[in-house]
């Protein structure tokens, strides 16, 4: 197995059902098996880590103490693991700033729900918040699938863009007008070239002057807990360099989902330093290495095929990633055994 180093935050990404959420509940558990102090996060909404880990159904976005008796190990020792709640994160934020009448806004509300689109942005504020508190040596996040990894990779732009200062002076500005009081007439030529006032003034035709000036307040009460959003962009900054952070790109041995991370992996360049692993789960190799069929027999013909695909697949992977890692395939139903089966693959 390639040396992993001890970083401040590792990420776990790839495309659907390829394992991400176990193989990072494994890390975690071997990280802390070693007595490090690590958080799992899971920002993925489906939250699969609720049903492996047995947490409570509640979307208060809690640090649960996940004993490491669970797994039969050194019940002394713990992880801690949290799933998203963008909403409990605004609540913090509006806590921090006085601002909890503005929040109980209903189209804040809409957007702070799991799916409502905020997922990611509050995502990054919760994950810098986390690193703040300087409790934890590692903090692993287990991250949606695919596009939306890009989207989690690709939201501090959208914060930087939504706070852009025209942009939000011109919300300013048609707070005020709605309310009465219009202001310089520069404003306007900028609201015209941006067609937010036709967008607005639309939105006012169909659902009334109520929901826009709702709107209009929403997005002011946003504004003015910018600092909170704008500091998350320093997180985005440290993803580049490679010091900061340990990023697993899950991938099965499958050359369809290799493509697939080969794509992701191209999409995140932007945004992430390139040092990333491979990893490269459900791997057959021990079982096939293991299995002895009688020779010439149609099984011993499948056995073939079965292990020349996956040292081909082994031989790509090799080519275009510079780290790989393989986890093989549990035998296994339950996930939890799952996730102590790949905890032993990263002691290996
Ligand atoms: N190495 C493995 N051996 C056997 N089963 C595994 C292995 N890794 C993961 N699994 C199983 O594969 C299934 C999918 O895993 P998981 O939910 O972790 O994938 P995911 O990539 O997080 O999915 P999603 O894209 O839905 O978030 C689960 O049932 C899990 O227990
Ligand atoms: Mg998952």
């Amino acid at each position: 197995m390639i040396k992993i180093p001890h970083k401040k935050v590792e990420l776990f990404c790839g495309t659907g059902g390829v394992g991400k959420t176990t193989v990072a509940t494994g890390r975690a558990l071997h990280l802390a098996s070693q007595g490090r102090k690590v958080l799992l996060i899971t920002i993925d909404p489906a939250k699969r880590l609720k049903q492996i880990l047995n947490l409570p159904d509640v979307d208060d976005g809690a640090v649960n103490t996940i004993n490491l008796g669970m797994f039969d190990q050194d019940p002394k020792l713990s992880f801690d693991a949290m799933l998203m709640s963008p909403g409990a994160t605004l609540k913090r934020i509006a806590a921090e700033k006085g601002l909890e009448e503005e929040f109980e806004s209903n189209i804040i509300k809409t957007l702070s729900r799991p799916y409502g689109g905020m997922n990611e942005i509050m995502s990054i504020i919760e994950v810098q918040h986390q690193l703040e508190r300087n409790v934890y040596d590692t903090i692993i996040l287990d991250t949606p699938p695919g596009k939306h990894f890009i989207d989690f990779l690709e939201s501090s732009e959208k914060i930087k863009n939504f706070f852009d200062h025209s942009f939000l002076e011109i919300f300013e500005y048609l707070g005020k007008s709605i309310h009465g009081k219009a202001k310089s007439k520069n404003i306007f030529t900028l609201m015209i070239s941006t067609g937010v006032k036709k967008l607005l003034s639309y939105l006012e035709d169909v659902t009334g002057a109520d929901f826009v000036r709702e709107f209009i307040d929403a997005v002011l009460a946003l504004y003015k807990s910018r600092e909170s959003f704008l500091h998350a962009l320093d997180f985005q900054a440290q993803l580049k360099e490679e010091s900061f952070s340990n990023w697993f790109l899950v991938t099965s041995v499958e050359q369809q989902k290799i493509n697939e991370a080969q794509g992701l992996k191209d999409q995140a360049e932007n945004f992430i330093h390139n040092d990333l692993f491979l990893v490269i789960n459900k791997c057959l190799t021990p079982y096939l290495d293991a299995w002895q069929p009688e020779s010439n027999s149609p099984l011993s013909a499948l056995k073939n095929t079965m292990v020349t695909r996956e040292a081909r697949l082994s031989e790509f992977a090799s080519k275009n990633f510079r780290n790989v890692l393989k986890f093989h395939e549990i035998n296994n139903p339950s996930p939890l055994e799952h996730v102590k089966g790949l905890a032993l693959q990263f002691k290996a």
